[in-house]
C-alpha cells in the first residue's frame, strides 16, 4: 500500500498535445497503477484516478463528497455554478433534488421531444445544404444549435440568447482562469434570474414552469437557489455534453470509413450501438465533476488521505480499459460497449442520457442520410479541441460533401 508519494504531473505543461489526445497519457498512467497525483490545467492538484474498476468503485463511493463544503480550502479553484444543484450535493439533498426533477423529466416528456428532434435536425441540415463550396462547421451548423434548441424547447425558453449563453458556459466551464470562470458564472446567474422570473410570471406547459410549482413530500417548493441550480444545471449539462458526442462521434466516423460504410449499409441494425461506441471510445466527458474526500479512502491500494483532497476520474480512461473493453483504442460499432462509464455511474448517473441517446442517434443519422458524400474538411491532427479536462470536443469540425 502507498500514500501517493510519487511527484506530482504537471497536466498543462503537456500542452496541446494533452488537450489533442489525452488518451496515452492516460493509458501510461494506468500502467503504473490506478491513483496518480497531477497538477490540472484548470491550476489545481488532484488525485487523478485511472483504470475501469477504480474508477468506476470511486463514483459510487460516499466516502466521496460532491458538495463543495467539504472541499479543502486551499485547492487551488472554488466551485464554478448558479445556485446549489443536485450534481454537487449529497444525499439526502441530492435524493430530494433529484426526485423532483425526475418526477418532472419522464420518458414521456422524452419521447414527446422526438419529433422536434426530427424537425430541428431537419431546418438546420436544410440551411447547412445550401452552404457556399458545400463546405461548412458542423459545429456551428448542426452540434451546437440542435441540442440547445432542444434543451431550450424542453425548459420552455426557445429564445434563449444562445450566443451569449454559448460564450459564458465556456469559459466557466473550461478557462484556465478562475476569475474568468467566476465573471462568466456570475453573468449566467444572472441572465437565468431573469428567465426564471418570466417564467414565474407566464408559466407553460413546459419542464421550467413545472419545476417552480414542483413541491416534495413534505410540500416544501424548490428553493430560489435550488431553482436556479436546476435551471443552470439542465441548460448546460443539456447541450455542452450532447454537442460533443455528435460532433466526436461524427469525426470518429469520418476517420474509419470502414466503420461508415457498415453504418451506412444498416442503420437499422447499427445505429443504436454506434451511438453506446462513440460515447465509449471518445465521449465528452473526459473527467466528470469534482469529488472530495470526507476521509481517508483506499484507492486501489493507495491511500488518498481525508481532509476534502480533490478526486478526479478519468472517465476517459476507464472506456479504454483494455481489461474491460478488448482493443480499446479501435472504434467498432459492433462491439459491446454496454458498461461504459461515459455517463458516470452511481447516484450522479446522468439524469439526461434518454435525450442525450435520441439526439444523437437521430442527429448523427439525417446527417449521413442526407450527405451520402460527407468527408473531413481538415486533417485531422490539426483540428483545435476544448481546453479544460471536462468537456472534449473539437472547437470546430469542418466537412464537406
Ligand atoms: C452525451 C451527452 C451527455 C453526457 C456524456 C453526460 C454525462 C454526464 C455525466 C458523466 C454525469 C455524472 C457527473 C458526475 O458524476 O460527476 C452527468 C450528470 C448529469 N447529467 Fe448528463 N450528460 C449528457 C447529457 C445530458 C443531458 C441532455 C441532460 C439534461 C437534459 C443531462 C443532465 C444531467 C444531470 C441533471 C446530471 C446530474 C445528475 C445527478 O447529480 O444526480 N445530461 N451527465
Amino acid at each position: 500500500m502507498t500514500s501517493g508519494t510519487e511527484e506530482t504531473l504537471d497536466l498543462a505543461a503537456l500542452g496541446e498535445d494533452f488537450t489533442r489526445d489525452p488518451y496515452p497519457v492516460y493509458a501510461a498512467l494506468r500502467a503504473k497503477g490506478p491513483v496518480h497525483r497531477v497538477r490540472m490545467p484548470e491550476g489545481a492538484d488532484a488525485w487523478l484516478v485511472v483504470g475501469y474498476e477504480e474508477g468506476r468503485a470511486v463514483l459510487a463511493d460516499p466516502r466521496l463528497s460532491k458538495d463543495w463544503k467539504n472541499a479543502a480550502p486551499d485547492l487551488g479553484v472554488s466551485q464554478v455554478s448558479a445556485g446549489t444543484t443536485m450534481l454537487s450535493s449529497d444525499p439526502p439533498h441530492h435524493t430530494r433534488l433529484r426526485k423532483l426533477v425526475s418526477s418532472k423529466f419522464t420518458p414521456r416528456r422524452v419521447e414527446a421531444l422526438a419529433p422536434r428532434v426530427r424537425e430541428t435536425t431537419d431546418a438546420l441540415l436544410d440551411t447547412m445544404l445550401t452552404a457556399p463550396g458545400r463546405r461548412a462547421d458542423l459545429v456551428d451548423a448542426l452540434s451546437f444549435p440542435l441540442p440547445i434548441g432542444v434543451i431550450g424547447e424542453l425548459l420552455g425558453v426557445p429564445f434563449l440568447d444562445r450566443d451569449s449563453f454559448a460564450e459564458w458556459t465556456g469559459t466557466a466551464l473550461g478557462s484556465p482562469d478562475e476569475g474568468a470562470r467566476q465573471e462568466a458564472a456570475a453573468a449566467m446567474s444572472q441572465y437565468l434570474a431573469g428567465l426564471l422570473r418570466a417564467k414565474r410570471e407566464q408559466p407553460g406547459e413546459d419542464l421550467m414552469s413545472a419545476l417552480i410549482h414542483a413541491s416534495d413530500e413534505d410540500g416544501e417548493n424548490l428553493s430560489a437557489p435550488e431553482l436556479m441550480g436546476m435551471a443552470w444545471l439542465l441548460l448546460v449539462a443539456g447541450y455542452e455534453t450532447t454537442v460533443n458526442l455528435i460532433s466526436n462521434g461524427v469525426l470518429a466516423l469520418l476517420t474509419h470509413p470502414e466503420q461508415l460504410a457498415a453504418l451506412r449499409a444498416d442503420f437499422e441494425g447499427l445505429m443504436e450501438n454506434a451511438v453506446e461506441e462513440m460515447l465509449r471510445y471518445d465521449g465528452p466527458v473526459e473527467t466528470p465533476t469534482y469529488r472530495f474526500t470526507s476521509e481517508p479512502v483506499d484507492i486501489g491500494g493507495t491511500v488518498v488521505p481525508g481532509g476534502g483532497k480533490l478526486v478526479l476520474v478519468a472517465l476517459a480512461d476507464a472506456n479504454r480499459d483494455p481489461g474491460r473493453f478488448p482493443d480499446p483504442d479501435r472504434f467498432d460499432i459492433r462491439r459491446d460497449a454496454r458498461g461504459h462509464v461515459a455517463f458516470g455511474h452511481g447516484i450522479h448517473y446522468c439524469l439526461g442520457a434518454p435525450l442525450a441517446r435520441l439526439e444523437a442517434r437521430i442527429a448523427v443519422r439525417r446527417l449521413l442520410e442526407r450527405c451520402p458524400d460527407l468527408t473531413l474538411d481538415a486533417d485531422p491532427a490539426a483540428l483545435a479541441w476544448r481546453t479544460g479536462m471536462l468537456i472534449r470536443g473539437p472547437r470546430s469540425l469542418p466537412v464537406r460533401w
